[in-house]
């Protein structure tokens, strides 16, 4: 087992991280199953070859908690999104403490659905990112152009503004801690995915700026996850790419045999 939690400055390779992202799908009995099922399709070689991440709605948070707990299955938990406040009148809304006491590892922030659909900026992924770190966690802070954007030749332009938004004063050794998704929104759910090239270029050019921000030691050790119509068909070709760490999984991540197949891409 190497998925411990790395510490910042650690000059070790980046170990490839492909998270699940379920969206709002799945009760927590479906959940578990899920849980139960990839795990059956995956071998300890995998958990060591590549940090395996899941993250349910907030509803199946406890119960596969539980679950790779108490079975000792080494899946992270990770949640969607959180409030960036300890506690408060923010009906509907948890917070960053209440995830980190579920012992998730991880919690999504920025997904392009959330700024797309509840209005988050860049200032409001950051505020996450920095409370979720705070608690101990790792934010996976999403960015990617839309297609106009792309379009218009603006990806680099559009994106690293996201880049520089989120992670704006964010220290050094947490940068390179941190996760980063790059998801082109064109590509989310619509079967649609960037070529695995320009994905890696997008992805280093993410690295750069990065590195702009928070020096070398942070660009070479931040991982940067690809997300947009994963499949175990594609896989392969994207983690081809040596920028890209990891892929972030929405809608065949509910699939136990393809999520896990995923995982196996070097298979
Ligand atoms: P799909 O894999 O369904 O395209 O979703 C990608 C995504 O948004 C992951 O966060």
């Amino acid at each position: 087992m190497t998925d411990r939690p790395r510490r910042t400055g650690e000059a070790v390779a980046r170990k490839p991280i492909i998270a699940g992202n379920w969206k709002m799908n799945l009760n927590h009995l479906e959940a578990i199953a899920l849980v139960q099922k990839a795990h059956y399709h995956l071998r300890e070689k995998d958990y060591d070859a590549v940090e395996v991440v899941v993250c349910p709605p907030f509803t199946s948070l406890r119960s596969v908690q539980t679950l790779i707990e108490g079975d000792r299955i080494p899946i992270a938990l990770g949640a969607q999104s959180c409030h960036w406040e300890e506690k408060g009148a923010f009906t509907g809304e948890v917070s960053p403490a209440m995830l980190a006491r579920l012992k998730c590892s991880y919690v999504i922030a920025g997904h392009s659905e959330r700024r797309a659909l509840f209005g988050e900026t860049d200032e409001v992924v950051n505020r996450k990112a920095k409370t979720i770190i705070a608690h101990g966690m790792t934010p996976i802070v999403c960015v990617g152009e839309r297609l106009e954007e792309r379009e218009a030749g603006r990806t680099e332009e559009v994106v690293g503004a996201q880049v520089r938004g989120s992670l704006a004063g964010i220290t050094r050794e947490q940068l390179g801690a941190i996760v980063v998704a790059y998801e082109p929104v064109w590509a989310i759910g619509t079967g649609r995915t960037a070529r695995p090239e320009d994905a890696g270029a997008v992805v280093g050019f993410i690295r750069g700026v990065v590195g702009e921000i928070g020096g070398t030691a942070a660009a070479d050790s931040v991982r940067i996850q690809y997300g947009g119509s994963v499949t175990e068909g594609n896989v392969a070709d994207i983690m081809a790419q040596h920028e890209i760490d990891g892929a972030l999984v929405g809608g065949a991540s509910l699939d136990a045999e393809k999520f896990a197949l995923i995982v196996r891409y070097r298979d």
